[in-house]
Formats: structure tokens, sequence, C-alpha cells
């Protein structure tokens, strides 16, 4: 019995509200990612979870419990920081038996207990050591290994790996996936990476200015943004959102922006025809980035509005000058006057690109 719902939770800091009413239900086993731009309030989200910090309104339930004013020893869950505070003067055996100070477990339970985390995080060996002897993704192990040796049936974790170097952080992304896999514990886990959150995540809460902008799997998120702020925020780079009206007719009814991702639109030679079924959006070539298994094409559109392009097949520098950027129909999102989104082609759910099965092209 480990979900984890949120109630109208309200947070505000003297004047200011920095988390509006939310509402929030965590399923049971779930790694579930709080993501979101810096200041948007996942960390104090989090803390309210812990009993960290007490909400201003609204409820937080564990387990079906209502926790909202017990302290955190008493909710079942453990934090894991960005800065594992681990004791240098101890050892990482005594570090992680820490974690289990005022439980009221007894010495000899408590040694196996040690053992059995340091088995399930690889620490074995490393008992002994003093932290100081330990590389930054072991002595993470044993900030991890501290919070688990209480078996709490919810982590909650913040950042805990943006102080590792890029291939350490990658790895140990695998090994989380893998232990919440092996424990069958409820994850919530902060971040501001959006490639950490697609890919750890089996469900994505993204956040904004102390709101939930979409709560969905990290394939609906990509697929379906639900307004343009996902649409900005996932993807490297992200969706290209531009006006609707210099779509003419091709554009939905109501549409106020048009979205694609990078990938599934191509750059060609100015004069270039549109196949059927896709539209031209005259541009000048600024910038090309070659990545090795991809190219990143930067285009200022006419209107102004910068796109990028991703393309896969080699590398072909684009000479600054003008060009075109070429968009399937059937791949564009549409969104409305307040950024929410209307539906897409794909969707089978937009108004115009649905409605009429030979999609309008953009004359050149
Ligand atoms: N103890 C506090 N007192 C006042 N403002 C705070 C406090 N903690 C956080 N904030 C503010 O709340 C907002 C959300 O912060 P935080 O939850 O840390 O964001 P995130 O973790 O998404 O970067 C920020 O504007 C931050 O400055
Ligand atoms: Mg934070």
């Amino acid at each position: 019995m480990s979900r984890v719902d949120l109630q109208s939770v309200v947070k505000t800091f003297g004047e200011r509200t920095v988390i509006e009413p939310i509402d929030l239900t965590v399923d049971e086993g779930s790694f579930t990612v709080l993501v979101g731009p810096s200041g948007c309030g996942k960390s104090t989200t989090l803390r309210m979870i812990a009993g960290l910090e007490q909400p201003t309104g609204g409820r937080i339930g564990i387990g079906g419990r209502d926790v909202t004013s017990l302290p955190p020893g008493e909710r079942g869950v453990a934090m894991v920081f960005q800065n594992y505070a681990i004791y240098p003067t101890m050892n990482v055996e005594r570090n992680i038996e820490y974690g289990l100070k005022n439980t009221g477990v007894a010495k000899a339970e408590r040694r196996e207990l040690v053992e059995e985390i340091a088995e399930t995080v690889g620490l074995t060996d490393h008992l002994r050591k003093s932290p100081d002897q330990l590389s930054g993704g072991e002595r993470q192990r044993v900030a991890l290994a501290r919070a688990m040796v209480r078996k709490p049936a919810v982590f909650l974790m913040d950042e805990p790996l943006s102080n590792l170097d890029a291939r350490l952080r990658q790895h140990m992304r695998a090994e989380l996936v893998d232990l919440h896999a092996r424990l069958g514990a409820t994850f919530i886990y902060v971040t501001h990476d959006q490639v950490e959150a697609m890919s750890m995540g089996s469900r994505i809460v993204l956040m904004d200015q102390g709101r939930i902008m979409q709560d969905a799997s990290p394939l609906e998120l990509y697929t379906r943004p639900a307004n343009t702020f996902a649409a900005r925020f996932i993807g490297s780079p992200p969706m290209n959102v531009i006006a609707a009206d210099q779509l003419g007719p091709a554009a939905a009814p109501d549409a106020h922006f048009a979205g694609f991702r990078p990938e599934h639109a191509r750059v060609a030679p100015w004069g270039e025809a549109t196949a059927p079924g896709w539209l031209r959006l005259a541009g000048t070539s600024v910038a090309s980035e070659y990545l090795g298994a991809e190219t990143v094409d930067r285009v200022r559109l006419d209107s102004g509005e910068p796109v990028s392009v991703r393309g896969f097949d080699g590398h072909r520098p684009l000479a600054r000058g003008p060009v075109a950027v070429h968009v399937p129909d059937a791949r564009l999102h549409w969104f409305d006057a307040s950024q929410a989104r209307i539906g897409a082609a794909q969707d089978g759910t937009s108004g115009a690109v649905a409605a009429s099965p030979a999609p309008v092209g953009i004359p050149a």
C-alpha cells in the first residue's frame, strides 16, 4: 500500500504561491518523475510528500492514510538528496546502518539488513572503506543504501544524480531503473533534465510555475503534448512551435499555433516542389550542427521564427542561404489561443486535416 495522493495541495512562502492547488495520484509501484524548469516547484512538492515542508492547504495521503500532519519518520518514505549527506568519519557500513537510527532494530538484525542492502546496491566489497576511498557513483549508492535499509514503501529522490559526471549519470540511471524493478517500491524522482525523465520514468509529471502541465507516459508526452509548454520542453531539439496563420488553409480551425518535431521535417533547396501531403515553409538556413548520427539544421523562417530540423542521412552541411522546410501535414500538431492541444492529423482528432483527406499545401 504505497500509493501517494495529493489533493488540492497548495504552498505559499510569505506572499508568494509557489505551488498552485495541485492534484496528483502516484500509483503504487510506479516510477514517477517530476520534471520541469528550475524553480517550478519540484523540490517543494517532494518535500511536502516527505513531510519536510508543511502544505499551506490541501491533503497528502500515502497508502490510503492521511499523512498531512505526520512527521517525516512516520510516513513510510525515504528521501535521497542531490547532496548525498554521507558522514566522512564513518565507514560505509556505519553510514548505511545510520539509516536505522532510532528505529529500535536490534544489533544482529541491523547487521543482517546492512549486508542485504549492500549486496543489492553492489557495495559488499566496500563496507569497511571510508567515504573518501569511494567514487562518486559508489557514494551515491551509499546514500541509496541508507535510504533502503528502512525498507520504505516510497522512495523520494531529488536530483540524486546531478553531481555525477555524464558517463556515470547514464550508468546510474540504468541502475536506478533496475533497482526500482527489483524493489517494486514506489519511486518519485525529481529532475530538471528531460532526457533523464524520458529515459527513467514510467510516468512523467511535467511542471511549470507551480502547476502540472501534463501528467502522462513518456510516449504520450512526446507524441501528444497537451500544450505548447510540453511540446517545447520535451525533445532535443524540442518541437518547433510556430504561428498557425502562415499555414493558410492547411491550418486546423481555431489553431493559433502549429507544431512539428524536428525529425519529421526536412530541409529542401529553395525551389524544390513539395511532395503531396507536405507543406512548405520558406526560410534561411543559419547553421548546421553535425552530431555524428544526426545533423541538426537551424532555419530562420521568413516569419522570423527559428526552427530546427533533424536529418539522419549523413552529413550534408547546409550552406547559409534561402531554403524551404518541408513538413508532412500528418505530422502537424495544433494548439489553440490558450496554447492547449487541439489535436493532430495522426490523432484523427484535428479539424481541417482530419476532415479533408487531401491536405492543402502552401504554394511556393
Ligand atoms: N523556503 C523557501 N522560502 C521561500 N521561497 C522558497 C523556499 N523554498 C523554495 N522557494 C521558492 O519556491 C519556488 C520553487 O522552488 P523549488 O521547489 O525548489 O523549485 P525546483 O525544485 O523545481 O527548482 C522557487 O521560486 C523558490 O525560490
Ligand atoms: Mg529542486
